[in-house]
């Protein structure tokens, strides 16, 4: 499907089908308002009325505003795409929901057919976007920008579908190591036996029941004259079946997400190369497999890891923090950055705490959080901050190790899984990490907003927005 920015009034563009975004007090001055009327159409949000002999799609939405138009083009394609129609036109209302429509048509109109053996093929093979304005080039970029977010977003969707069986660290390694033929980055891989010289005996020890070996990878993008350089982090658990602490059977299945915050890191890398903004970025994942195995790790471990911080592992289900404290570690070695932000699906928890459509975000300054929270609201994605406090720390003491990789009680479980990962950042980084808690926004089994089955991208759109405006 192809979508097409036209410097034209949207009369001169030829197409099969007219969309109209209409709010419900526009209603009465419109021209098909009696049909309307007798369909029953009021134009609530998200609601639709195809006009068939008028070749015409309405869509309700509440307002104009860039959440609104984004949902609503999401419907539009679910719409479109069940017509036999070929192509279809709109005009753009305004500059500020440009990137709302692209997204709307690019991420609602996304489908994983990968594994289905005769997949459903739309008719749709064109939207034309009209918009005649004076200042035509400058909305131009604009589009084009929104473009490349969307297909990176789409590319972070793509990696984390796919089954584990096909997905395994290794593999992953090889879906970044294509990233980086493609897009001219550098890239560097570690190996276990490259891990084992790191020390990285937290990592190892969750990998050491796959028939995979565990992999960290290094991926770079650096331009000549850089404003600022940014590390992220992401945690790679091509499976997460939940190690000797083995999850229930019904919470196994979608375990193939646990991968998501490598994939959006993927993503992000992907966009910010293509946008070719002034910013050095080393991404770093842990790809890892959390299995089962005479030889796995197992409760009442104790891990070494490469700060030489001891862990008691009491759940192995706990698996993504031992990965991200070495993968932390490294990174903060390898690179000095002006940021540090880690992505994760780190806990049920959050889910629990914010529910399936808000990001938590962790970490200890107020300044970053509040400039990574405006990013969120501008990109379309709901971010909220949960705070840390000394009393829910204590919850991680050990009686024998250092730390414990679970906390004594299970309320606050997003956060101490947070201040888990703050135990392996430096002092002088502590106001420069941000942790992403995506459990709950990676991956949908409903869709919502330009969210279709399966994964989300969560993190790629607010993360560019972010990095965009970076100064
Ligand atoms: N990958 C899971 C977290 C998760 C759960 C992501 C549901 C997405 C949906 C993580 O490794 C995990 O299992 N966490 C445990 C931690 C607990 C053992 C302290 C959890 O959330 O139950
Ligand atoms: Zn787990
Ligand atoms: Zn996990």
């Amino acid at each position: 499907m192809n979508i097409k920015l036209l410097n034209k009034e949207l009369g001169e563009v030829l197409s099969d089908v007219t969309v109209v975004f209409l709010k419900k007090d526009e209603l009465e001055e419109c021209e098909h308002a009696d049909i309307l009327q007798k369909a029953g159409f009021k134009a609530e949000q998200d609601t639709t009325c195809f006009l068939y002999e008028k070749a015409t799609l309405f869509c309700g939405v509440d307002s104009k505003k860039s959440d609104d138009i984004r949902s609503a083009a999401s419907c539009m394609m679910k719409m479109l795409k069940s017509s036999n129609y070929k192509s279809a036109k709109i005009s753009v209302i305004s500059k500020s929901t440009i990137t709302a429509l692209v997204e709307g048509v690019v991420l609602g109109g996304y489908e994983f057919n990968e594994y289905k053996s005769e997949p459903k093929k739309a008719a749709l093979e064109e939207i034309s976007l009209a918009v005649n304005d004076f200042s035509f080039d400058d909305i131009e970029t604009i589009f084009n920008e929104a473009l490349i977010v969307a297909h990176a977003t789409n590319f972070t969707r793509d990696v984390v579908n796919r089954a584990p069986q096909e997905i395994n660290p290794q593999t992953l390694a090889h879906v970044a190591q294509t990233l980086a033929y493609d897009n001219s980055l550098l890239c560097n891989i570690l190996q276990e036996d490259d891990l084992a010289k790191e020390n990285m005996g937290a990592m190892l020890a969750v990998g050491r029941a796959s028939v995979h070996g565990s992999a960290l990878i290094h991926l770079a993008y650096k331009p000549a004259n850089p404003k600022k350089v940014i590390t992220l982090v992401g945690k790679g658990l091509t499976y997460d079946s939940g190690g000797l602490s083995l999850k229930a059977p019904t919470s196994m299945v979608t375990m193939k997400m646990d991968k998501a915050g490598a994939c959006a890191v993927l993503g992000i890398i992907k966009a910010v190369s293509e946008l070719k903004l002034d910013i050095e970025i080393h991404a770093f994942i842990g790809a890892v497999e959390n299995m089962v195995g005479g030889n796995a790790y197992k409760p009442d471990d104790v891990l070494v890891s490469r700060s030489k911080t001891t862990i008691e592992v009491r759940n192995t289900d706990a698996e993504g923090r031992l990965v991200l404290a070495d993968v932390l570690d490294y990174a903060q070695d390898k690179v000095k950055a002006d940021y540090i932000f880690d992505f994760a699906t780190l806990t049920g928890a959050c889910m629990i705490a914010l529910g399936q459509y808000t990001t938590g975000l962790m970490g200890h300054s107020h300044k970053l959080k509040h400039d990574i929270s405006r990013a969120g609201s501008d990109a379309g994605e709901m971010i909220s901050s949960l705070p840390f406090n000394r009393h829910l720390k204590k919850l991680l003491k050990s009686e024998i190790a250092d730390i414990s990789n679970t906390a004594s009680k299970p309320y606050g479980g997003a956060i101490t899984a947070g201040m888990f990962l703050d135990k392996f950042i430096r002092d002088e980084n502590k106001n420069k990490w941000m942790h992403f808690d995506i459990a709950g926004t990676a991956y949908t089994e409903t869709p919502w907003d330009c969210n279709v089955y399966g994964a989300t991208g969560a993190g790629v759109r607010l993360m560019c927005e972010f990095l965009r405006d970076i100064k």
